[in-house]
């Protein structure tokens, strides 16, 4: 008896550690019912008229995309429809935790559960050499042009 409440107890341990780095894909569309329209910052929209939603389509016009090569950069992640291109998730992290209202009006709350605040660093995860057509990146300069702040 005392050794099954062990082995238990171990198991438990164990799967709270897997699930607490667990957050999973979810993709855009999840984020477009909270953060569309012009209360809202038109954050969705601009981020469809941006460069980053049509990154896939991209890599279509070039017939490469089924090129994992390729696909690395230019979707969010292989486990959401790749048609959307680089998503909300490719800059702000995994949804599945932090997109639940209660989470994501406080900030702390959602920051625990996966939300990032891109800097520089998330960009040049695909803003560097290995992108066949790169030629620089100035993080000031180019995160102007995908701007979709509407706190500040
Ligand atoms: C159920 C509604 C809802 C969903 C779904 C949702 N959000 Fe939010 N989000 C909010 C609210 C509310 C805020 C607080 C700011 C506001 O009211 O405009 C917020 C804030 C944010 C912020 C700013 C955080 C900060 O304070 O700096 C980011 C970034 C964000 N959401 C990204 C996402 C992404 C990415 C998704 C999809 C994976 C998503 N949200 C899904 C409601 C939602
Ligand atoms: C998951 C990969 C990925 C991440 C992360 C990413 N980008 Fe991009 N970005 C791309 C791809 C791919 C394109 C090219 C899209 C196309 O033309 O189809 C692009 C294009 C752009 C462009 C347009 C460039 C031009 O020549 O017109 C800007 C501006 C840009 N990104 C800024 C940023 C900024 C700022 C960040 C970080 C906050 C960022 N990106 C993060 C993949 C990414
Ligand atoms: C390391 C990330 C990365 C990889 C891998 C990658 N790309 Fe890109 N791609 C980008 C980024 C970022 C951009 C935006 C322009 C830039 O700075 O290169 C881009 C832009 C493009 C563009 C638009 C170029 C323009 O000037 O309008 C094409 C076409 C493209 N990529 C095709 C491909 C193809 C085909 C592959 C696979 C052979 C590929 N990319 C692999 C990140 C990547
Ligand atoms: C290429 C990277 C990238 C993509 C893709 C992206 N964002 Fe952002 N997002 C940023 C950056 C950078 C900021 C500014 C962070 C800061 O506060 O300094 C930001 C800020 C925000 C904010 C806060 C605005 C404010 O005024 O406080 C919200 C909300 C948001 N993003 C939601 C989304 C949603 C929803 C999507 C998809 C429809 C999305 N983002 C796609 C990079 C991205």
């Amino acid at each position: 008896m005392k050794r099954f409440f062990l082995i238990a107890v171990c198991f438990m341990v164990v799967v709270s550690m897997v699930h607490a780095g667990d957050f999973t894909y979810v993709g855009a569309k999840k984020c477009k019912m909270c953060h569309k329209g012009a209360k809202k910052g038109e954050v969705w929209e601009k981020w469809e008229k941006g460069p980053h939603a049509k990154a896939f389509e991209t890599l279509k016009a070039k017939g490469e995309e089924k090129n994992p090569k390729c696909l690395e950069c230019h979707v969010t992640n292989a486990a959401v429809d790749p048609t959307e291109g680089v998503g909300c998730e490719a800059c702000h992290g995994p949804g599945s935790v932090y997109k639940k209202m209660s989470i994501m009006k406080d900030k702390t709350k959602a920051m625990e559960s996966g939300l990032i605040e891109p800097a520089e660093a998330v960009c040049k995860k695909c803003h560097n050499e290995k992108s066949p057509t790169f030629k620089g990146f100035k993080f000031d300069e180019w995160v102007k042009k995908i701007d979709h702040t509407y706190t500040k």
